[in-house]
């Protein structure tokens, strides 16, 4: 593993014939959202067992003031920061193929891509648990506890997925695709210890790619598959590989 040889990591992103973003919390941590682990992690303030599905269930009026603050007051407000942008960037150029994302606060999107993945699900719409249909969270009246469905009074849940609930199936069929069709494979912000997401990268590097990761501390790929450790904020890090990619172009 070479640490922080950025012209390396740049020349491979350059040349890269299917280049993958696999995402997680760390990108995001510069737009205010906080990561779940680590000294400010979400799980020091509050117990993961508000997202378990059982408890969900069993619980919705407890679990539902404790989710919107720990998601959807933060997300709100928060805007895509500059590793947002430059990956938007680099899929506008043509440099980056998708992301693969298991974040659920649509930053990706808000940054202009528009291959995103969700493994995870997202918080804008809510999905009818006795019904089965979805609303975008704006179009309902998401002040009430527990939130129900305006069509048959059921349990509205957030679409994103608790613990205890599988993979959305196309995201997964979609993250499998590019994972084993990548030559160059970009890591960002993430621990890598939450499965089936966390698995992605080994799939990656298994199959040939080349894992550049960008954290501000060794992951759990660090030692085991990175090629190239970038060690910094993610976009103090992608500023310089886009300067850089753009010196390489020419
Ligand atoms: N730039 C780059 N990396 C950062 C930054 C930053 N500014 N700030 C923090 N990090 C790194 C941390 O070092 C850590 O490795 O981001 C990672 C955040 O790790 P987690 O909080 O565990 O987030 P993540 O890996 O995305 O969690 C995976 O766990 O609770 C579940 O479903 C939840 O999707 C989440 C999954």
């Amino acid at each position: 593993m070479k640490k922080n040889d950025f012209e390396s990591a740049a020349r491979l992103i350059k040349n890269a014939k299917h280049l993958t973003a696999f995402t997680g919390a760390g990108i995001s941590a510069e737009s205010g959202i906080p990561t779940f682990r680590g000294k400010e992690g979400i799980w020091n303030k509050y117990d993961p067992i508000i997202l378990d599905i059982d408890y969900f269930k069993s619980n919705p009026e407890k679990a539902y003031p404790l989710i919107k603050e720990m998601f959807y007051e933060i997300i709100d407000k928060a805007q895509p920061n500059k590793a947002h942008k430059i990956l938007g960037q680099w899929e506008r150029e043509g440099i980056l193929k998708a992301i693969i994302t298991q974040n659920i606060d649509n930053l990706h999107q808000k940054a202009g891509n528009k291959n995103v993945i969700e493994f995870h699900g997202n918080t804008r719409d809510l999905v009818c648990m006795n019904c089965g249909e979805k609303f975008s969270v704006n179009s309902i009246d998401f002040e009430q506890n527990p939130v129900i469905c305006p069509k048959c009074g059921g349990l509205l849940k957030p679409d994103f997925v608790f613990f205890g609930e599988p993979i959305p199936a196309d995201a997964y069929k979609q993250s499998v695709f590019h994972t084993l069709a990548s030559d160059v494979y970009l890591v960002i912000g993430t621990t890598g210890i939450i499965m089936p997401a966390s698995l992605l990268p080994y799939e990656a590097k298994k199959n040939g790619a080349k894992i550049i990761e960008i954290n501000t501390e060794p992951s759990e790929y660090t030692e085991k598959i990175t090629d190239i450790f970038l060690q910094g904020k993610a976009t103090e890090i992608l500023d310089k590989l886009n300067n850089l990619n753009s010196l390489i172009g020419y």
